[in-house]
């Protein structure tokens, strides 16, 4: 990573940095995306993966914070596009662009403080295991309700919560954890939205459970209807569904399709990736490495 776009232009890495006294540092006012771009050796060819889609949601979630800045949604995507060419990445890459509060001063009141943009991209692998079911569990912490904190924007104040949920299930030994609402539904993952699966019926809770609303989980539902020609409803998920479902899957940017093996020590199925899933998973990576002509749209060449 040798590159940053900070302060309205892409300058080395070391310089983009900010003041102790930086509003969104201080009272975690920033709202954040997560992108992947893909790397394909055959063509070796880098594809961003629905650019224009993410920074369109961190656009539409900044009014929430009175946030404005000067770059569109195009300039956003064609300095995402530049700095990519800047760093000539020939692996997998996740960029961060990450919208804040910007002025060095005390008080948390939102208007009459500066915002600034930043975007970087750094290499990575797979976020979850996606060759595996992956073991996770219900979580002691609960989902932000939306009225404490907005939960369907990537808020870097409200990421506390998914942090405490992540770090409790990986230190008691899990890979994931599973977070509820306050009314106890299944809400999501710490990082990723979830699906089940009974008798082939495709479960996904809705986006008024206080659901980040993902773009994996909008381009999965069309995959499960279209390709799959499943039917998806979304309605509140019960616990003990998870405990009694014959599939699982967690969906997002970082975790892409990632299997549910077991949850509070209950095998998921018959513990290995489930038909659905399976099937879902190729098709998904198909059309993110640019392998399947019919989602080209989904990709931005770099
Ligand atoms: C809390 C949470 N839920 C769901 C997701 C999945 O969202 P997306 O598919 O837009 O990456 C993420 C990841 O960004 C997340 O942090």
């Amino acid at each position: 990573m040798q590159y940053a776009y900070f302060g309205g232009k892409i300058v080395p890495f070391e310089q983009a940095k900010v003041s102790v006294m930086t509003h969104a540092l201080n009272y975690g006012t920033g709202i954040f995306e997560g992108i992947r771009a893909y790397y394909n050796p055959a063509t070796k060819q880098l594809n961003v993966l629905f650019l224009k889609e993410h920074f369109r949601r961190l656009l539409s979630n900044s009014k929430m914070m009175f946030m404005k800045i000067d770059e569109t949604l195009e300039q956003l995507c064609d300095i995402t596009v530049e700095l990519l060419r800047k760093e000539n990445y020939s692996e997998d890459v996740y960029i961060r662009p990450l919208l804040y509060k910007s002025t060095s001063k005390i008080g948390i009141s939102l208007k009459g403080v500066e915002d600034a943009i930043t975007i970087f991209a750094a290499p990575m692998g797979d976020y979850l295991d996606t060759t595996k079911g992956i073991r996770v569990t219900v979580s002691s912490w609960r989902r932000i309700e939306d009225n404490a904190g907005p939960a369907r924007a990537k808020m870097t104040g409200t990421y506390v919560g998914p942090a405490l949920a992540k770090t409790e299930a990986i230190m008691n030994g899990y890979d994931e954890a599973l977070v509820l609402t306050e009314a106890g539904h299944v809400c999501e993952g710490s990082a990723e939205n979830l699906f089940i699966v009974r008798d082939k019926v495709v479960y996904t809770p809705p986006v008024y459970e206080n659901i980040l609303e993902g773009v994996t989980r909008k381009a999965i539902i069309a995959l499960l209807q279209d390709e799959l020609k499943l039917t998806v409803v979304e309605r509140p998920i019960d616990r003990t569904e998870l405990y009694i479902c014959d599939e699982i899957f967690l969906t997002g940017t970082g975790a892409q399709v990632s299997s549910v093996a077991e949850v509070d020590h209950r095998v998921v199925g018959n513990g290995s990736i489930g038909p659905i899933t399976a099937q879902l998973s190729k098709l998904y990576f198909d059309a993110v490495r640019g392998n399947n002509p019919k989602y080209q749209a989904w990709l931005t060449r770099i």
